[in-house]
């Protein structure tokens, strides 16, 4: 089989420096959002990661030229040849629904396939198709697609979403940004990331106001214009790197974000007994003792991010007590946790929470990646368990984090990503 396995041999020690890239959630809205405007617009700080390749492939496939150079693309929307996201990409990639925003506000429709579930639970777009609706948009679905038209413009309405949703909040963005009159977005998701596509949209003459508060207003615009933009900083890939740090004990810099956008992560790993320095483009962190146990439950920014879900709790399954980490995001977004026990942690499923006993010591195992940040959590698990451990189906992370295997062995870490040689059904690691 040619697929690839990370092989960890957990117990170095880990420190020095690290930089992380543009945020991912980022930039795939960017990349949609570019198709608001004929010409090009550049994005720079692009992580090198496989989404970024999926997502340039479905607005090619809309016409849209796309071109990558070292952590930055151009987009060049002048000419959209088609309104159809295909079933082949929606389905390798969620966010592509991102296009349907751009699409109707921009052609007047938009066919885009459902995406259906995926590994951390059902993930409903209703909410994103009401919104729409709102704005004057007809919505018909058949043969697993959804057919957006407006052939009479959109119209600004005022939107209540039921859910402070990340995706339905840009996708309405998207579309409200060149709709007739104003659109108030209420119960907006308050994301860093939905700072930065708004900040993108006004660099494209949109009128926005309030982004990152729960209301947001938009007054439409006739045309957008290209813009060039440098994408926010990964506050997950930091926040990732933080856990490995407060796991071997650092001291680990992670350069790059802001750390304002990571304040409750921080809060919490100061709550289990790690020093953290914030400075002004990162955050220093260390842990001489014993990790305390902190309970966790996620919830939409500034709320603890699901995405720092897992890799918290990697931490917590070596702390000196018990505590509860709650999942009030994603259903299903706990799988990675019985990879975690194979590595001998002590961990209770119960409904949407996790209760977590710390242990002595985490054994290394073969383990799959079971999604992107649970992968991610297993190498951080990896790292402190003792003897090697090998991580099957990395392509889950290389869709999020760019270098991960590189970043990780220049803070010491021995860990290398290498050829499946022994087949996905052989676990163990190679001597
Ligand atoms: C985005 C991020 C993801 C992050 C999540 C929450 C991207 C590409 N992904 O996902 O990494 O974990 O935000 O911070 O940016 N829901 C509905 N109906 C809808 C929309 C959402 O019921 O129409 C539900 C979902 O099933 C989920 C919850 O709302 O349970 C949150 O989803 P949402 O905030 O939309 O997350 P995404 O935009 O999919």
């Amino acid at each position: 089989m040619g697929s690839t396995v990370i092989e960890v041999r957990g117990g170095r020690a880990l420190h020095g420096e690290v930089r992380v890239e543009g945020a991912k959630n980022s930039v795939l809205k960017l990349m949609a959002a570019s198709l608001l405007a004929p010409g090009v617009s550049r994005i720079t700080n692009v992580p090198t990661i496989s989404d970024i390749g999926v997502m340039a492939e479905v607005i090619g496939g809309l016409g849209a030229l796309v071109v990558r150079s070292d952590h930055e693309l151009t987009v060049d929307a002048t000419t959209l040849t088609s309104f159809e996201a295909p079933y082949e990409m929606v389905s390798r990639m969620r966010a592509s629904i991102a296009v349907l925003g751009p699409l109707v506000a921009r052609l007047g429709q938009a066919k885009v396939a459902m995406p259906g579930g995926c590994n951390i639970g059902s993930r409903k777009i209703d909410m994103h198709i009401r919104g729409l609706q709102e704005l004057g948009v007809r919505i018909e679905f058949g043969h697993g697609y959804i057919h957006a038209t407006a052939p009479e413009g959109l119209k600004g309405a005022d939107v209540m979403l039921d859910f402070p949703s990340v995706g339905a909040t840009e996708n309405l963005l998207m579309a409200a940004v060149l709709a007739e009159g104003t659109t108030v977005i209420d119960n907006a998701a308050r994301e860093p990331e939905i700072a930065d596509l708004t900040a993108f949209l006004v660099g494209m003459g949109a009128d926005i106001q309030g982004a990152g508060s729960p209301t947001i207003t938009v007054t439409g615009v006739d045309a957008l214009h290209p813009v060039e933009h440098r994408v926010v900083g990964d506050r997950i890939e930091a926040g990732t790197f933080l856990v490995a740090g407060a796991l071997c004990g650092g001291p680990v810099t992670v350069r790059g974000f802001n750390p304002k956008h990571l304040e409750l992560v921080l809060t919490k790993l100061r709550a289990a007994g790690c020093e953290v320095i914030v400075l002004p483009d990162g955050v220093t962190i260390e842990r001489t003792s014993i990790a305390r146990p902190v309970d966790v439950q996620t919830l939409p920014y500034p709320g603890f991010p699901t995405d720092m879900q897992a890799q918290f709790m990697a931490l917590m399954a070596l702390s000196d007590g018990d505590c509860i980490i709650t999942e009030n995001v994603f259903e299903n977004r706990f799988m990675f946790a019985d990879e975690l026990v194979r590595m001998g942690a002590d961990v209770r499923i119960e409904a949407h929470h996790a209760i977590v006993k710390g242990v002595r010591g985490l054994s290394g195992a073969p383990v799959r990646s079971p999604d992107l940040r649970g992968g991610a959590a297993l190498v951080l698990a990896a790292l402190v368990a003792e003897g090697c451990t090998r991580i099957n189906d990395v392509h889950h992370i290389e869709r999020g984090y760019e270098r991960f295997v590189e970043k990780l062995a220049a803070l010491g870490a021995d860990i290398v990503m290498k050829a499946d040689t022994m087949g996905t059904a052989s676990d163990g690691c190679e001597e």
